[in-house]
């Protein structure tokens, strides 16, 4: 990694940020597992924009809307940092870790290559249609009046909708295989954590890495979990792959067609990684999100009764909700933007990096400086939102009762690196929770009132702590 030190570059062009101690910077101040948090008591003390100097790593911490949509605009903060984890773990491969020429290419490409494949088209509502029956009917059906936990069945419905078009293929709801999947990458990512370490110290690295991580016990798990899971289904589609003009079945056979034409980017480590990104981008965030609906939902009676009631006067009950129902169902894409803004699946997004020097909010930052989008303060601002931390979905709907989007709500990121998958997140979680909440109502246990905050030991994507719900038949 390239350090940057106070004596290279100009310092005196950083917004101000917390008193930097000699060497370590503000190293000690930040919480390493909750970076969100000591984010936000930054922001509350040197406002919009400040900057704090991790050992040698510079940031530069964005707490409002205006400024995030100005940085992550520019082509020159549209890097991925190479930390120690992206270095070790992925080499800078794939669709999330990639940098410049290579990540603009396969970007475009994905792009061009998931939308003829269905994805924000609505061609592929059938398909997510029918995982959402499987689902009412193999689980929620069966457990109705008993209290149950979402996680497995529904990431695996989930993973089964971005499954299909990466690699046509699924698995049963309730096959526990994909998830597993899911929970390994985590454990990975979570015993990789510590090499964060590294990328504050990188001079001390040759002495601390044996000592912080076992990284040959890493990569053999990594190792694994590509040859068990992702490798198999990437030779399958290599020894059947249709002849050069023929349509990919698929986004596998896609990339294996571009290989033939572009080795030199298509190379196999880069298409194994993008398609593990998809894979874990196009799952956890869907299931998590839909999670934190659900809670809300039961923490809120009132808002669940108000969704069904709309639900009930604009589409009734004899057939299920489709993606052209959403322009009529106001309230319902209230509620989901309000458990977008108060789930807060990725409070600081992820971290971008400028590639030469650059200006944002009138500050002329150098190259190697880590960009942060703090969403969650944005989130949770009363500036932007009155009464932040409580669930109100009706505060965007307006007086003509039409939902309002709001630009400060920033879930899926903004700029150059915003989600690649929005659209297909937006058609997930208004199929699943508009025929969900068509056929049921949801509620906690009897005597359980659950509290719905964040689960402390969660990697990445914010969950909810564990919860159980009851479905009841409406
Ligand atoms: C509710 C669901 C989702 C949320 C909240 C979400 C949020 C995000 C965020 C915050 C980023 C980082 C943007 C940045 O760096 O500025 C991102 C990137 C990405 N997301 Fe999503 N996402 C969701 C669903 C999906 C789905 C379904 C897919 C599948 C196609 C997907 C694929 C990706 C990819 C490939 C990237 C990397 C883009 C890049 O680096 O250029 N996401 N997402």
């Amino acid at each position: 990694m390239k350090a940057f030190h106070c004596s290279e570059i100009a310092c005196d062009e950083f917004p101000v940020g917390p008193p930097l101690v000699p060497w370590i910077g503000n190293l000690l101040s930040l919480d390493p597992a909750r970076p969100e948090r000591s984010y936000a008591a930054c922001a509350a003390r040197y406002g919009p924009i400040y900057h704090v100097r991790l050992g040698a790593l510079q940031q530069v911490v964005l707490s409002d809307p205006h400024l995030i949509r100005e940085a992550f605009g520019r082509a020159e903060i549209s890097a991925r940092p190479d930390t120690a984890i992206n270095t070790f773990i992925v080499d800078r491969s794939g669709l999330i870790c990639s940098s410049g020429e290579l990540w603009r290419e396969t970007r475009r490409f994905t792009l061009h290559h998931l939308g003829s494949l269905g994805m924000g088209k609505t061609s592929l509502e059938p398909y997510i249609q029918g995982q959402v029956s499987a689902f009412m009917e193999r689980v929620l059906e069966p457990s109705c009046g008993a209290p149950l936990s979402l996680d497995t069945p529904l990431n695996s419905a989930i993973i089964n909708i971005i499954w299909r078009l990466v690699a046509s293929e699924e698995v049963d709801i309730t096959d526990d295989s994909m998830s597993g999947v899911l929970r390994r990458q985590g454990a990975i990512i979570g015993a990789s954590a510590r090499l964060v370490l590294l990328d504050t110290v990188p001079w001390l690295a040759p002495l601390l890495e044996p000592l912080l991580v076992d990284k040959r016990h890493i990569a053999a798990e990594f190792g694994a979990l590509l040859e068990e899971t992702f490798t198999p289904v990437l030779r399958r589609h290599r020894d059947t792959l249709p002849a050069d003009g023929d349509a990919p079945r698929d986004y596998m056979d896609a990339m294996l067609m571009e290989q033939r034409r572009r080795p030199e980017l298509m190379t196999d480590w880069h298409m194994l990684m993008s398609v593990l990104h998809l894979f874990f981008a196009g799952s956890d965030t869907t299931a998590t999100t839909l999670r934190w609906a659900l809670g809300f939902l039961c923490q809120r009676p009132d808002v669940q009764r108000r969704l069904q009631a709309e639900l009930d006067a604009e589409v009734g009950r004899q057939r299920p909700p489709t993606l052209a129902d959403r322009q009529r169902l106001p309230f319902t894409e209230a509620v989901i933007l309000e458990t977008q803004r108060l789930g807060d699946l990725l409070p600081v997004l992820v971290p971008h990096q400028t590639t030469a020097p650059v200006t944002v909010g009138g500050y002329r930052l150098p190259a190697g400086v880590q960009v942060i989008g703090n969403v969650q303060a944005v989130h949770r601002s009363a500036r932007y939102f009155a009464e932040p931390l409580q669930f109100r979905p009706e505060r965007f709907i307006d007086a003509q009762g039409q939902f309002q989007p709001d630009k400060n709500v920033m879930a899926f990121s903004v700029g150059r690196r915003q989600c690649l998958g929005e659209s297909l997140a937006r058609a997930e979680l208004f199929l699943f929770l508009t025929a969900f909440l068509q056929k049921f109502s949801f509620c906690w246990p009897e005597g359980d009132q659950q509290e719905m905050a964040e689960d402390p030991k969660y990697h990445l994507v914010r969950c909810p702590l564990p919860f159980k719900l009851v479905p009841e038949l409406r």
